[in-house]
């Protein structure tokens, strides 16, 4: 149990609780019941703030409440009670919060800027009527670092102007303008607002209609900048999530790179070239090509001092998410990952790391001995103590040029069930179709997930988180990443390297079991 928890907080835990079938042992879950996006992170007095959309009734999606969690290491997580709670003007949907330095919504007490959280309210009492104009943006302040949460008497801020998806409301300070900038979903685009105070928001602009993948309908956006390769071009990064239409099916979280001046987000040129030449999704360009990374954004007002810009999205897909085989409660959030933007032969590309703080839970690891492999090399008996929650870091190369036509990653047990994941015909992939339990939804194991290499490289860098039902696999130093749940009948435990149609020289690598958070 995580050290930082009150027991007493917890009275009404079952005894087995995180110790359950497909349990994350090292990832954010709820306690109990039904979790899905991430919600409102912000970091603020030494603490990073964790909402969820999040609905206490049942396992399975329903009026929606912010959850809520903190952590001060972005690894440990301290449940707390419930933020927001549904309201006479609608259930809560995703949001962000923002810390309001300068008491510009004159809503602070002296010497505490109010945390503020702005959300979508959704009435489905007008979603039932057929109304259009359901959703709509309001905001909730806190004076007591997040512990207790007042809505703002006139709610909402921004009415709903007759659009229907109108919602995910992702607020920024914009420096260059003074403003506060609001970026939130319309339908099939996003939209942006600014506002001196948090309260009168005016209209900017629309972005996005007709562009990028448009399989389905447009959620949780996220816009911020980074500086190319650390010091470089500073340049705008918009996260968008879409659902369905990911790459491989169902939901999954897109980006553009362009430039925002207060005002319109506006894509750079090269960039956009290559978005509208995309046929097969619409956008070359995604987060993660996995089936289980979805609604992800950014903490607020990470310290200049650290100047990371930290993402984390919700484990799983709108495909299935509702019916996945955990009972006392379901799903869990990816890893806090450190984003970043890398020139690469095609441009700037979205790279992205897990967090530098998940070594602390890391038990020491062991140095994976360099060989040649021609068909199989095992590499879980390097762990006295077999284990389902492992971190895995691989150095692999074909020195002559000749890649082989499969490399992949095994996890298995002793039901012969089994995950690959690794490179095969120049695209990686994971594979999830014999892990365990599939049949619960026909689009959960349809087929192999892939994702486009687009290093031309004779070697090849692995990094993958393993977590009892989830594997975040970094390929290319986290050029391309694919994440994906799973449900082994019995957990995995042994892990190996299998090498088809040729040869690989494994250069070196570790692998170290992880500690339980909780
Ligand atoms: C994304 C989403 C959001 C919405 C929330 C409702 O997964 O559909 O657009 O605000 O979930 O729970």
């Amino acid at each position: 149990m995580n050290s930082c928890e009150d027991p007493a907080k917890r009275e009404n835990a079952e005894p087995e609780a995180y110790q359950e079938p497909h349990r994350p042992q090292f990832h954010f879950s709820p306690d109990s019941m039904w979790m899905n996006d991430p919600n409102g992170m912000v970091y603020y007095e030494g603490e990073y703030h964790l909402f969820y959309q999040h609905y206490p009734g049942s396992t399975v999606w329903g009026p929606m409440h912010w959850g809520h969690a903190v952590s001060k290491d972005l690894v440990h997580w301290e449940h707390l009670p419930i933020a927001l709670y549904p309201d006479s003007l609608g259930h809560i949907f995703s949001g962000s919060a923002v810390v309001d330095w300068a008491n510009t919504s004159g809503l602070g007490k002296e010497g505490e800027p109010p945390m503020v959280a702005i959300f979508t309210h959704h009435d489905p009492e007008g979603e039932k009527a057929g109304r259009d104009d359901y959703q709509y943006q309001s905001i909730a302040y806190s004076l007591d670092k997040g512990r207790t949460w007042t809505k703002y008497e006139d709610n909402p801020v921004l009415p709903n102007p007759g659009i229907k998806d109108f919602r995910d409301p992702k607020v920024f300070w914009h420096e260059a303008s003074e403003r506060w900038v609001m970026i939130f979903a319309a339908g099939n685009h996003v939209q942006l607002y600014n506002s001196a105070n948090l309260i009168d928001w005016s209209y900017l602009s629309d972005f996005g209609q007709g562009i990028g993948g448009q399989g389905g309908v447009w959620e949780c956006p996220d816009l911020f900048p980074l500086q190319v390769d650390g010091d470089g071009e500073k340049m705008w990064v918009l996260l968008l999530s879409i659902n369905p239409g990911g790459p491989n099916g169902g939901s999954a979280t897109q980006y553009f790179l362009g430039d925002f001046d207060g005002k319109t987000f506006t894509m750079d040129p090269a960039f956009a070239k290559r978005v509208a030449a995309d046929t097969l999704t619409g956008n070359p360009y995604w987060v993660d090509y996995g089936r289980d990374n979805y609604a992800g954004v950014t903490w607020s007002d990470i310290p200049k001092s650290d100047g990371r810009r930290i993402f984390m999205g919700w484990m799983s897909n709108w495909d299935y998410a509702n019916v996945v085989p955990t009972e006392r409660w379901r799903s869990a959030m990816t890893v806090a990952r450190k984003l970043d933007l890398r020139t690469t032969p095609d441009g700037p590309r979205l790279f992205s790391q897990p967090v530098q703080e998940l070594s602390k839970i890391k038990m020491p690891s062991k140095p994976i001995p360099s060989r040649t492999v021609s068909q199989s090399m095992p590499i879980s008996s390097l762990l006295e103590d077999q284990s389902a929650t492992l971190s895995l870091k691989l150095q692999l190369a074909w020195p002559n040029g000749q890649q082989p036509e499969e490399i992949a990653v095994v996890l298995s047990n002793s039901k012969e069930e089994a995950f690959r994941f690794g490179l095969s015909d120049d695209q990686f992939f994971t594979d999830r179709r014999e892990a365990g339990k599939t049949g619960f939804e026909a689009r959960f194991a349809q087929s192999k997930h892939t994702a486009p290499r687009w290093r031309n490289a004779n070697e090849l860098n692995i990094k993958a988180l393993i977590d009892v039902a989830s594997i975040e696999f970094f390929a290319d130093d986290g050029g391309v990443v694919m994440t994906d749940v799973f449900f082994p009948t019995e957990d995995f435990t042994e892990l190996r390297l299998e090498v088809k149609g040729g040869r690989v020289a494994v250069r070196g690598g570790a692998i170290a079991r992880m500690q339980s958070i909780w």
